[in-house]
């Protein structure tokens, strides 16, 4: 850290002033007091520097010396984050979610750690800034790129020969930089790519509501905005563990430690389908947990994409979990009330909206400096006080991103799982992947989804009738409706998180169940224009549709297929 440059005069909760700050930025970091607190300053007048200080400020006394670092929040990259527990400055956790000593400043990366490094690169070659110098087997899943930064390009005049280097020995010469396996990156700032590009394949979640009515695509972003107890953390916690990424970031974010200790050990646990190897092989975790200082979340959210950004960078499809943003933004009100600014809505600094913004802007498919296509899909959950969905964080949540995924309370009380409403709930990716599943091999994937969403608005608009005058006086096409719409909630929507064969579902399997719960429809329909009363079709017994999707592994279509076709030769029988 640099020369002493002011004095602690106020000490207001975790928010600092200071005075004699004549020579430094805003942003900038600083170490506050005898402990050395990290901190950034939020504010500057005359001299007066405003700083919000990452941990608490306990012991903290007026006279104390402050030293200022000469640059923003930097982020450590390298290998050795994939299958690691950070705090919200990317310092190192034993385990999730531990509790630093104050001052305790553990590195991110460490220092002794020695990675085989295989150059791709030749002496003498021109790189370009983000060019890729070699290959670091990081874990069983991620290999880790080597890039050159994005600031440096030119002749590349040393190369280290393949071997085993810690991330702080060089391992190349550029245009007469040295450079190691470890960067920094400011956190606050996007990382640069070559172009950002179009949507293009879907983010497979493995959650059938998701992947079949409300889907993202790659690069994409979505809330998960609910009240207590809906299910977004199983919910988000579900996708970490399934989705179809390369890199998860995932970012604990005031929320219980518990919760995040849980997430540590499942994933430690559980084995990717597709790889065979450990789920935390391919995890990075940041955790500020509701027992941690508060400010440090603000910075925690930034941190992850910045570590998303770093391996998009290296060509990997990333992720980056955010549960919750609402606790993310109470360190922006804590902040904004100590340091007297003029609230806007709810307490809430004025700049709530471009803070949230400028996470969510991170996410994209890009071509990176590398020209690889790659891309950092962005998911947060809102979890507004009271279920409030109207308050700030919520609203402005819902224009920056691309899908929300509502969860519904009353779905959650009768145990529908994940209660992902689809009154409430919206995805603007839905035409663009349409097309991309009919060009790569699913040209129903468009027609199914709407055939869902108009049955399920149909079976809901039923049901409110139904609710007045009773069931059993319905018309006969209208009580099949209930029972197709009941069929769809149940075989399809639900999802267990807790059954091994229900947890995640492929693709295939997702649209098997959904075309089986489609051809059932079609069937009562037809059966009803033969003089079938509906009375006889409720009384078959379905109940094998809703098992198979528990009892079929995750991939299973042919089971799904022989259920519809059992299903279907019954039906028929009652003609
Ligand atoms: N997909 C699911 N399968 C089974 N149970 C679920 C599922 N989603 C939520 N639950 C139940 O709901 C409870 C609350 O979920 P949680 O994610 O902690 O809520 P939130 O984060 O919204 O407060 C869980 O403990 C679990 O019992
Ligand atoms: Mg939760």
């Amino acid at each position: 850290m640099g020369v002493t440059a002011g004095t602690v005069v106020r000490v207001n909760g975790p928010v600092v002033d200071v005075a004699g700050m004549d020579s430094v930025a805003m942003l900038e970091l600083v170490e506050v007091g005898e402990a050395r607190l990290p901190g950034e300053i939020i504010a500057l007048e005359r001299g007066t520097a405003t700083v919000q200080v990452y941990e608490y400020t306990g012991g903290l006394r007026p006279g104390e010396p402050v030293e200022a670092s000469g640059g923003p929040l930097m982020a450590e990259l390298g290998p050795g984050l994939v299958g690691g527990v950070f705090d919200g400055m990317l310092r190192r956790l034993a385990g999730a979610p531990e509790f630093l000593e104050v001052g305790a400043r553990p590195a991110t990366l460490d220092r002794s750690l020695r990675w085989r490094f295989v150059p791709v690169v030749v002496e003498g070659e021109d790189l370009e800034a983000g060019a890729v110098l070699g290959s670091v087997p990081e874990t069983p899943t991620v290999e880790h790129r080597a890039l050159v930064p994005p600031r440096i390009a030119g002749r590349l005049e040393w190369i280290a020969p393949e071997g085993e280097y810690t991330v702080e020995e060089p391992i190349a010469r550029v245009a007469g930089r040295e450079l190691t396996l470890l960067q920094r990156w400011p956190v606050r700032r996007p990382r640069p790519v070559r172009a950002r590009l179009h949507a293009g394949a879907p983010l497979v979640t493995g959650q059938r509501v998701l992947d079949l009515l409300y889907p993202l695509a790659r690069g994409s972003t979505a809330a998960v905005p609910g009240g207590f107890g809906t299910g977004k953390t199983v919910l988000l916690q579900q996708i970490a563990k399934w989705c179809d990424a390369d890199v998860i970031v995932y970012v604990g974010c005031g929320e219980r430690g518990n919760e995040l200790a849980d997430v540590l050990q499942e994933l430690s646990e559980l084995e990717d389908a597709r790889t065979g190897r450990r789920l935390l092989d391919r995890t990075v975790l940041v955790a500020n947990t509701s027992n941690m200082p508060v400010l440090a979340r603000e910075a925690s959210i930034y941190t992850g994409v910045t570590v998303a950004e770093y391996f998009r960078d290296q060509g990997h499809e990333t992720v980056v979990i955010a549960d919750s943003t609402s606790r993310w933004a109470e360190a922006l009100r804590e902040v904004a009330s100590r340091t007297g600014q003029l609230p806007a809505e709810e307490g809430y600094p004025p700049g709530l909206a471009s803070a949230l913004a400028a996470f969510y802007e991170r996410a994209g498919r890009v071509r990176t400096l590398a020209g690889a296509e790659a891309s950092v899909s962005v998911l947060g959950a809102v979890s507004p006080p009271g279920g409030d969905m109207v308050e700030p964080v919520a609203a402005h949540t819902r224009r920056f991103v691309r899908a929300v995924w509502s969860l519904d309370r009353d779905l959650a009380y009768a145990r529908h799982h994940p209660a992902v409403s689809w009154r409430d709930s919206f995805c603007r990716d839905a035409d663009a992947l349409a097309g991309w599943h009919s060009l790569h091999g699913d040209w129903n994937w468009g027609e199914r989804r709407v055939r869902a969403l108009s049955l399920l608005a149909e079976a809901d608009r039923i049901e409110a009738i139904a609710q007045l005058i009773g069931a059993g006086s319905l018309p006969d096409v209208e009580r099949i409706v209930l029972l197709s719409g009941r069929l769809l909630r149940e075989a399809v929507l639900q999802q267990s998180a807790l059954s091994a064969n229900d947890a995640h579902c492929e693709p295939s399997k997702q649209a098997a169940l959904l075309d089986m719960v489609l051809a059932l429809h079609d069937c009562f329909r037809r059966l009803l224009d033969q003089g079938v009363p509906a009375t006889r079709i409720e009384e078959t017994d379905l109940a094998e549709a809703t098992r198979v999707r528990d009892e079929a592994g995750p991939g299973d279509v042919e089971a799904v297929e022989a259920v519809r076709g059992r299903l279907l030769a019954t039906l028929g029988g009652l003609l």
